[in-house]
């Protein structure tokens, strides 16, 4: 797979094939990403669904092999190899498009996740048509405190899976500790969102087109990232 991978690519002179593919992948969820937003601007909550949630699940399955494959971000943080241009520039300005990239992509998957529950709890279906409900949106404290304690569950069960069954390492631990904790810490936010959005469909839709920015702005800085990689500073080899 890595060698397959590696091959010249078909957008640039430098660029591989895993490089290519995964950016033109990026373009398409991100358009369907912005397309979803055009449906749900002329009203079409129910395609708006359907388009955000084929889109999300075609991005978290490519996150997933993307990673796996290649870890590019990481690798790419690590060291200079791949990037063919002046020091200065990979300090002052590659590292900081990349540092922002992968801010924006971590903060980006933690709001389709944030979004896509607040889509289904804000929104009724009405003659089989999905409407954002025009009213106080708040949960209550006992499916709240049920929604901790089965995030807390799941964190004891994985980490029992980790030690016994694994014998996974503390990094492993801390890391998974880690998810487990923002995913506690963003259901808690709901209840300070509540207090500043108290109506459904107004979060909604303020919420969802800060994260459609987001998505914009990960277009812009994977494109800009792709460009200094394999077209402006492609490594000397
Ligand atoms: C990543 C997830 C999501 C994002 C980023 C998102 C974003 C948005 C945005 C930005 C709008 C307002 C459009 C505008 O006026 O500018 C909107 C409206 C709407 N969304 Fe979502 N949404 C998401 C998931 C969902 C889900 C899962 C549902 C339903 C289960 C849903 C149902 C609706 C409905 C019914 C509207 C109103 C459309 C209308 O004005 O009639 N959304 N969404």
């Amino acid at each position: 797979m890595k060698e397959f991978l590696a091959k010249p690519g078909f957008m640039t002179d430098a660029g591989t094939l895993g490089a290519d593919l995964s950016y033109l992948l990026a373009v398409i969820f991100t358009f369907l990403f912005l397309i979803s937003w055009g449906l749900a601007k002329k009203g079409l909550g129910t395609k708006h669904h359907k388009l955000i949630f084929v889109s999300m699940i075609s991005m978290a399955l490519y996150f997933c092999g993307y990673y796996y494959a290649r870890q590019l971000g990481v690798l790419a943080l690590e060291g200079k190899e791949g990037f063919g241009g002046p020091q200065s520039v990979y300090n002052n300005v590659f590292v900081p498009i990349l540092t922002i990239h992968l801010i924006l992509v971590t903060f980006g998957l933690i709001m389709a996740g944030y979004m896509i529950v607040q889509g289904f709890r804000a929104s009724r279906r009405e003659n089989g048509d999905y409407v954002l409900l025009d009213q106080v949106l708040k949960v209550s404290s006992g499916p709240f405190n049920r929604v901790l304690l089965i995030i807390l569950g799941l964190w004891a069960a994985n980490q029992a899976l980790l030690i016994f069954v694994r014998h996974a390492s503390t990094a492993a631990s801390l890391a998974w500790g880690l998810i487990f904790a923002s995913i506690a810490g963003v259901v808690s936010l709901e209840k300070l969102i509540e207090r500043w959005l108290p109506n459904g469909a107004r979060r909604h839709r303020i919420l969802g087109r800060g994260t459609m920015i987001v998505y914009a702005l990960i277009l812009v800085t994977s494109t800009l990232t792709y460009l200094m990689l394999y077209v402006i500073y492609p490594a000397k080899h």
